[in-house]
């Protein structure tokens, strides 16, 4: 115990360089260097993160987080030390409420506002089909949702008759709050709307417009894919009655982990449709009426039956080491990567047509862009032919939005966003 005091307190005082001069195995380096007090653009630090962290091969640039996060290393064996644990040992996996109380912490809220889930459809379906609505009511949703994001809606509206409107985003946070608001009417029930949309990656003004939307008495529900990891955001400061979020996007989990935050005060008001096992304190089919007793008093009847125990484990993981490196360091180092991607697309003239807002506030880790070269299919043939040259990147052809999506995570670099520059160059001509 003494020993162990000692070298996490001498830790403390290593630097980057120090600590790959006497820190030889990437293992080591994995173990310490999350702790180092390094600046968020210390490029030798996040490029040793990188090495040690990461199994992504040499040589691939993987610009394509917003899609899915490359796993780290200390993740992917925890996955593999619970699977095989299971398996060993014939061990079903206990509950802990561990993993909702991590996201709760990250996101602002209570443990029990928490349901996991194995993506953000099945949240963005949660607030759907829970949410009282009769035919003729109206949900505002953006021109630029996700198909997880949107489907639901649109099913519901074919279901039960409800109504589907829609409103452009602004290049400002104030232009797409106007655009939003005029969009509103009597009938508007729900504002159903990303927080970042998977397209043209703004961050949209979700504080400002919840505060409108509970003004004007109407639900909100967020469809928040891109955000943890990436940003840090208060679900309870923004306001918003439900909020639908994934672990394997920015917050590098595996695939299949998502959340569902709903607000302590819409439990009751919120139709819960699919209940199993957890979802009830109780149940006796013996009884004459069988029995079913009431659904438990959280979050938790939103997530039921037979859960991945060693997925939730290495979720926890991949929490524990974002907190480790810290989420102010993260949102600096990836906001300013899509900053300078952002800033060297423009340089390149009017070949370029940049969607991502320029407003501070307004852009994260995401930058989209189409190429103006007279050629309509330019910026898809462009994301093939760099597949190829193993540099990944995300075509964006829904909505009829036609862009390339660079999403900048920690791992990547500047020298990364020079290579795509150069090939962005080449295809402009
Ligand atoms: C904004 C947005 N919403 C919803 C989804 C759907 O996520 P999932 O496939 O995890 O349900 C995505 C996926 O990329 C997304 O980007």
């Amino acid at each position: 115990m003494f020993v162990l005091l000692i070298t996490v307190k001498r830790k403390s005082f290593l630097t980057t360089a120090a600590l790959l001069a006497v820190a030889g195995s990437r293992a080591e380096i994995r173990n310490r260097i999350a702790e180092i007090p390094a600046a968020a653009d210390d490029e030798q630090y996040w490029s040793a993160l990188r090495a040690s962290l990461f199994p992504i091969e040499n040589g691939r640039i993987f610009l394509n987080n917003g899609t899915m996060g490359i796993t780290p290393y200390p993740v992917l064996a925890s996955l593999q030390k619970g699977f095989e644990h299971a398996a060993s040992k014939g061990a079903y996996p206990g509950h802990t409420e561990d993993l909702q109380k991590a996201i709760a912490e990250l996101i602002g809220c209570d443990a029990d506002e928490i349901a996991i889930t194995k993506n953000v459809s099945e949240g963005i379906n949660h607030a759907c089909w829970g949410i009282p609505l009769s035919k003729g009511d109206e949900v505002l949703m953006t021109t630029h949702e996700h198909a997880g994001g949107c489907i639901a809606w649109l099913h519901r509206a074919n279901l039960d008759g409800i109504v589907i409107r829609t409103f452009p985003l602004g290049k400002t946070a104030e232009e797409t709050l106007a655009n939003l608001k005029k969009a509103v009417t009597k009938k508007t029930k729900v504002i159903a709307i990303p927080h970042i949309p998977c397209t043209i990656g703004q961050i949209l003004p979700v504080q400002e417009i919840c505060d409108f939307a509970k003004s004007s008495n109407i639900i909100t529900a967020l469809d928040g894919a891109h955000p943890l990891g990436m940003i840090r955001f208060n679900v309870h400061e923004i306001g918003c009655d439900y909020y639908s979020g994934c672990l394997h996007k920015w917050a590098l989990a595996p695939l299949g982990l998502g959340y569902f935050y709903i607000k302590k005060s819409m439990l009751n008001k919120t139709r819960c449709t699919h209940v199993a096992a957890y979802s009830s304190n109780e149940f006796n089919m013996a009884n004459t009426p069988p029995t079913g007793g009431t659904l438990v008093e959280n979050a938790h009847r939103f997530y039921y039956g037979t859960f991945c125990g060693p997925l939730f484990e290495a979720g926890l993981e991949a929490l524990k080491l974002y907190k480790k490196i810290g989420p102010e360091r993260i949102e600096t180092r990836v906001r300013s990567l899509a900053t300078y991607l952002q800033e060297s697309l423009m340089a390149l003239g009017d070949k370029i047509i940049m969607f991502t807002p320029t407003e501070a506030k307004s852009r994260g880790a995401q930058v989209a862009f189409r190429i103006n070269n007279g050629n309509p299919k330019a910026s898809s043939e462009f994301v093939t032919s760099l597949y190829s040259k193993k540099i990944t990147l995300r075509y964006v052809g829904e909505n009829n939005v036609d862009c390339i999506r660079v999403s900048t995570h920690y791992y990547n670099n500047r020298e990364e966003i020079d290579t795509l520059v150069a090939e962005v160059k080449k295809a402009i001509g």
